[in-house]
């Protein structure tokens, strides 16, 4: 696992960036994406570089039960604004959070990915460790799959929402195994409420307590992190 500490999220952005550059000089064709506050600004680079997508696929991490494309809250939403519109791709693949059958949904996202091996894959972080939506204790050997949300993480994604009772409370995630599957991965973490996970995450043991913690047993990881989110490390 290499760190790279950098001294704000704008640096981390430009950080990612080189990456993701390299990355797709050495053939990659399908990136695994993330949403959240983290990647804004990687994506604000991405926007601005000259990376043309257009024979790209992109598979992301997540999404929440019950919203749907045209849910400002939905990260399909979110993914179009800060990134999709601006940067197109061959093809975009996102949980159907709107999905009737759910069980079906989480098959077919499987399958998705079978279809489309991931090569590059960016993650965020949980106060609690969580990535993508594998919260504590998910077991490791979980694909695609639905999530019943932790209070803690409903409580920290109520700042997107008018308030905490609006926040779903189930998510289809891509499962442990599919980000462990994945060739590359490029964790980023910025802020001092990352800072307990992210040293658990480095200096703890692999532990499912703290889901991020696996990354270590996987042989392609790079940490990008800000000086609050580094300063218990
Ligand atoms: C959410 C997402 C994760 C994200 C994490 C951190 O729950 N499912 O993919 O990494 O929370 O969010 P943020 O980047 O806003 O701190």
């Amino acid at each position: 696992m290499e760190l790279i500490i950098v001294k704000n999220q704008l640096e981390g952005g430009k950080a990612g960036l080189k990456l993701l550059s390299q990355a797709m000089q050495n053939g990659a064709k399908t990136l695994g994406l993330a949403t959240g506050s983290t990647p804004v600004e990687f994506y604000n680079q991405v926007v601005n570089s000259s990376l043309d997508f257009s024979e790209m696929t992109s598979v992301n991490l997540d999404e929440y039960v019950g919203l749907d494309g045209s849910n400002e809250q939905s990260y399909r939403y979110f993914m179009n604004k800060h990134l999709f519109d601006e940067k197109p791709f061959k093809e975009n693949f996102l949980p159907n959070g709107k999905a009737l059958d759910l069980d079906a949904e989480v098959k077919a996202y499987d399958q998705v990915i079978a279809n489309h091996p991931i090569d590059w894959q960016i993650l965020g972080i949980g106060q609690n460790g969580h990535i993508g939506f594998n919260e504590p204790g998910t077991k490791e050997t979980v694909t695609t799959h639905v999530v019943d949300l932790t209070p803690s993480t409903i409580k920290a994604n109520a700042r997107f929402f008018e308030n905490e009772a609006e926040v779903p409370k189930q998510a289809i995630s891509m499962g442990l195994a599919t980000i462990m599957k994945t060739k590359e991965i490029v964790l980023m973490a910025y802020g001092k409420e990352k800072a307990q996970a992210l040293k658990g995450m480095i200096e703890g043991e692999v532990s499912i307590d703290l889901p991020a913690s696996l990354l270590k047993k996987h042989p392609h990881v790079t940490v990008i992190a800000d000086e609050a989110a580094a300063s218990l490390l």
